[in-house]
């Protein structure tokens, strides 16, 4: 196969920051998806249907300093706290631009420090809320008991947290966002009612040797961190079971490429540049390219009950080096697997 043409896609999960930032990476999505929820842990939060609404403002913005882009829809997102009110959930879905809330247990990741300190006990009112309106809960899933391994939070968290709120609330749609283990894996394969997971290029690319491969390499850190191989295979298997409860969600995270090669270096990985190569290189190799459609474009919108993209990206097979380095404002930003090559290339028109 030379080329491939597909549904456009959608990225389920990705950070945008703001600012000089935000104009640096935005086109970067735009190029290759036609929508993304885009996660709320700016500083500070975005918490409240006001604060959402100007953020997709100054996105729209940004993308207008673009020439030539295609049309992109920011999906917005909340922050929870352990303070968000019931009436919240209802203003944030009655704007019509707000499509999820995320979970991120404090001081799980990147700008938590305002997460969720007691999910069951602080949050009830907001996840009634969420569970009547139908809007899904994006959960950042790994503990932050410092007791706890730093790889085996997410299965922990399946257990400690995951699986009381889903009885709880039965009915609540869930995204078990960037899922990294074959526990979280198989969890989401297997459980009733209304739960999906992302699913990072990185995750399906690599397992943690790369993160010290020939040394300590920062551009390969992100949380949750990258697991062991016989967790990736678990990846790449439900990314490509054709199972509608897996889909594409980047985590592109950009970071300067200073607060990365740092003594204390920052989390994420930066994929929005070259995602659908990325995808696109595990599904070849998986043998199931004939797969990267539903992943990519149709099973995100319908588990979010929106329409799917009615216009179409294509692929072309053609070695494509991947940059050093891209502008990032004043800084510059490492894309994941810079100077390595792939062998996908999306045709821009
Ligand atoms: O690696 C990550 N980076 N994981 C997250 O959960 C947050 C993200 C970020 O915002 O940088
Ligand atoms: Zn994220």
């Amino acid at each position: 196969m030379t080329q491939l043409t597909i549904t456009r896609p959608d990225d389920w999960h990705l950070h945008l920051r703001d600012g000089a930032a935000l104009k640096a990476v935005v086109a970067d999505t735009a190029r290759q998806f036609a929508r993304a929820i885009i996660m709320p842990n700016l500083r500070p939060p975005v918490t409240t249907t006001e604060q959402a609404l100007a953020y997709r403002a100054r996105i729209e913005a940004a993308l207008r300093e673009h020439e030539g882009l295609p049309a992109f829809t920011p999906l917005m997102t909340l922050y929870l706290t352990d303070n968000t009110t019931a009436d919240e959930i209802v203003r944030a879905h009655e704007s019509g631009q707000v499509y999820a809330v995320k979970l991120y247990p404090a001081g799980a990741t990147t700008n938590s420090d305002a997460g969720v300190t007691d999910l069951l006990g602080k949050c009830t009112a907001a996840l009634e809320a969420l569970q009547r309106c139908g809007m899904p809960l994006l959960v950042h899933g790994e503990v932050t008991d410092p007791r706890i391994d730093v790889f085996d939070r997410e299965a922990v968290f399946v257990e400690r947290v995951m699986q009381p709120l889903r009885r709880a609330f039965p009915e609540l749609k869930v995204v078990f966002e960037h899922i990294t283990t074959k526990d979280g894996a198989e969890y989401v394969r297997d459980a009733e009612g209304p739960i999906a997971a992302t699913i990072t290029p990185q995750h399906l690319l690599y397992n943690r040797n790369a993160i010290f491969q020939g040394g300590v390499r920062p551009h390969w850190y992100c949380l949750p961190i990258l697991k062991r191989e016989t967790h990736r295979q678990a990846l790449v298997e439900a990314a490509t079971s054709g199972s509608p409860r897996f889909f594409l969600g980047t985590d592109s995270a950009p970071h300067a490429r200073g607060l990365k090669e740092h003594a204390c270096g920052c989390a994420g990985c930066y994929t929005a540049l070259h995602a659908m190569e990325l995808y696109a290189t595990v599904f070849e190799r998986a043998g199931c390219l004939d797969r990267l459609e539903g992943f990519a474009s149709l099973h995100g919108p319908d588990f979010y009950g929106l329409p799917r993209n009615t216009d179409t990206l294509t692929l072309r097979r053609e070695t494509f080096t991947i940059p050093d380095e891209v502008p990032y404002g004043d800084a510059t930003l490492v894309p994941l697997a810079a100077g390595e090559s792939l062998e996908w290339r999306v045709v821009h028109y």
